[in-house]
């Protein structure tokens, strides 16, 4: 029998978010209703018999409200209407009332950090004189220099460029400048003044009120500045950005003005009271903080219930890192009362089917691959992706799929220059390619229109790469040893034993250094990372990502298998 100490306690509870399996809808990409081309919100609904069989718990959304769509949704121009583009209201309306009816809950996106520069708000602003209320909504400022002609800080925007746009006078002078961290279509909102959290309070209620089960919440890391919005000292004489997860709290705080203020968690818990009035409601930030005990300071009993741990995400697929992450992530989020999350890719990132297909070091996250990089071995990305998948699936928290890795997609990674739409293209003259590569639209029925089925017409917003057709749902169906099989078997079983909720431990007895073991409410998960074949412990196959998820003794290299002891 083994000693390894139990890291997570059992603790079956009636709060769905600390086990769900949250699946992300890419909204432009997951299914084309209309045929114009672009995915929408009847196209979902059509399709959501399909994430019901999947096993899935709830869908977040990316935005789907009224968008000038310069940031792919993320520069919201009304935060109450759903952008034409997607639909109506009342599709969602229809949409929530067929998931409900099938049991999955629905998460949208807030973003409260910036909003479009289309929005009634920052149009106000921008013919509002200076020092008016109108502009008290944004950060706008004197620039500095002679003539105020330089930017009032040194702040970059996250998309490349400073985080500095200047205004024109009504008269055709120069005006004050306003902060984007992000496009110069996403003015940042100003927390300080009380009428944007007010506004905020409002927006949610409005969706708790149409029956949504929760929010992730945009750049919950950005919303608060430091007061002045002072220089900040994240990067070295070189321009690098320093890696502020290997330093202290304070000093992170204060050489970055932008990121993990302490001022944030008034907000949060002001949010967390909003969501409070309605029954069974959750949140989930996303907020780059690092390390972990850092993060965990935002999911205190009276902040958010979930943040992102895409400190787990950037962890190589290696046993000894993976080892540290998982127990980190345990033992800090546990010390707030927190269950952890976990996730392997997003809209932001290289899918990880993708990145574990490079023995290289790959752009940083956000930066994507194009066609002049060094391509995938996509064979090995997916062999990894999978082993990661089931290893991540049996782990007790919540786990977070984004579409299509149920299907082993990979990033379309020789996008034409011609398509990209991803602003950090633009902002970095094609420098960092951006996030379109991971956000092309998923191929459904092989050959059934030039999409995939993804659309009826064929048409599509941004090309599927030829290699998609293979991936198609349709030819994955029934298949045993298929990546949707594999996904579908791992979500029952871990539904079976409760996985989300049970009790777990290293199961040390199992390991060598090439392994990795954990038993999980009765169920052994192992993972061999290679070369070599490792004999598999008797007991009964739940499911294995080897082959056609038959196992004959061995476990292979980059293969897991998970065994009911
Ligand atoms: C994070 C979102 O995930 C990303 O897609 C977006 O560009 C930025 N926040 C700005 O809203």
């Amino acid at each position: 029998m083994s000693t390894s100490k139990i890291l997570h306690e059992a603790n079956p509870s009636a709060e769905w978010w600390r086990t769900a399996v949250i699946y992300q809808i890419y909204p432009r990409s997951f299914a084309d209703g209309n045929g114009d081309g672009m995915g929408d919100l009847i196209g979902v609904t059509s399709r959501l018999d399909s994430l019901a069989e999947l096993g899935i718990d709830a869908i977040w959304f990316s935005p789907f409200f009224k968008s000038p769509q310069k940031d792919a949704g993320y520069d919201i121009s009304d935060y109450r209407q759903i952008d034409p583009l997607f639909g109506t209201n009342q599709d969602f309306d229809a949409l929530i009332a067929k998931a409900h009816t099938l049991g999955i809950k629905i998460i949208v996106d807030i973003v409260p950090n910036h909003t479009s520069d289309q929005h009634a708000w920052f149009q106000a602003a921008l013919t509002a004189p200076e020092g008016s209320p109108e502009r008290a909504y944004y950060h706008f400022k004197e620039g500095k220099g002679k003539n105020g002609e330089l930017p009032p800080n040194n702040w970059f925007s996250i998309f490349g460029g400073p985080a500095w746009t200047r205004t024109t006078n009504a008269d055709g002078t120069p005006g004050q400048w306003y902060l984007h961290l992000f496009d110069s279509t996403q003015p940042d909102l100003n927390w300080s003044n009380p009428h944007v959290a007010q506004e905020f309070d409002d927006i949610l209620r409005f969706w708790l009120a149409k029956g949504v089960d929760g929010f992730r919440v945009d750049v919950a890391h950005g919303m608060v500045k430091r007061e002045g919005l002072p220089d900040s000292d994240s990067h070295d004489a070189t321009g690098k950005e320093y890696n502020i997860s290997k330093m202290a709290i304070d000093e992170a705080e204060k050489r970055v003005p932008y990121w993990g203020q302490p001022g944030v968690h008034d907000f949060i818990r002001r949010f967390r009271s909003v969501v409070d009035e309605f029954d069974d409601r959750a949140m989930c930030a996303e907020a780059s903080m690092s390390p972990l005990p850092r993060l965990a300071m935002w999911v205190r009993p009276d902040e958010y219930h979930q943040s992102f741990n895409f400190d787990y995400m950037a962890t190589p697929f290696e046993p000894a890192a993976l080892k540290k992450i998982v127990t980190d992530s345990i033992v800090e989020y546990g010390k707030v009362g927190a269950s952890s999350t976990w996730v392997l890719s997003n809209h932001d990132q290289v899918r990880h089917a993708t990145r574990y297909g490079y023995e290289i070091e790959i752009p940083k996250a956000g930066d994507g691959i194009g066609p002049d990089y060094a391509q995938p071995d996509e064979a090995i990305g997916l062999r990894k992706a999978r082993a990661a998948s089931a290893f991540m699936l049996g782990l007790p928290g919540s786990s977070y799929i984004y579409n299509g890795e149920e299907l082993g997609l990979p990033d379309h990674t020789t996008l034409a220059p011609e398509f990209r739409e991803d602003p950090t293209f633009f902002r970095t003259n094609g420098e960092r390619v951006g996030r379109d590569g991971c956000r092309v639209p998923l191929p459904w029925e092989a050959d059934a229109t030039a999409s995939n089925g993804f659309s009826a017409t064929g048409k599509s917003w941004l090309p599927q790469p030829a290699n998609y057709r293979v991936f198609s749902r349709n030819l994955q169906e029934g298949v045993a040893g298929s990546t949707l099989e594999l996904y579908k078997r791992l979500l029952k079983e871990r539904k079976a034993f409760g996985m989300g909720a049970g009790e777990f431990r290293w199961a040390e007895e199992f390991e060598d250094k090439n392994t990795l073991a954990y038993v999980n409410n009765g169920v052994l998960v192992l993972t061999n990372f290679g070369p070599e074949p490792v004999v598999v412990p008797a007991g009964e196959l739940l499911v294995t990502t080897q082959h056609d998820l038959r196992l004959e003794g061995e476990l292979e290299h980059d293969q897991t298998v998970w065994i009911k002891l």
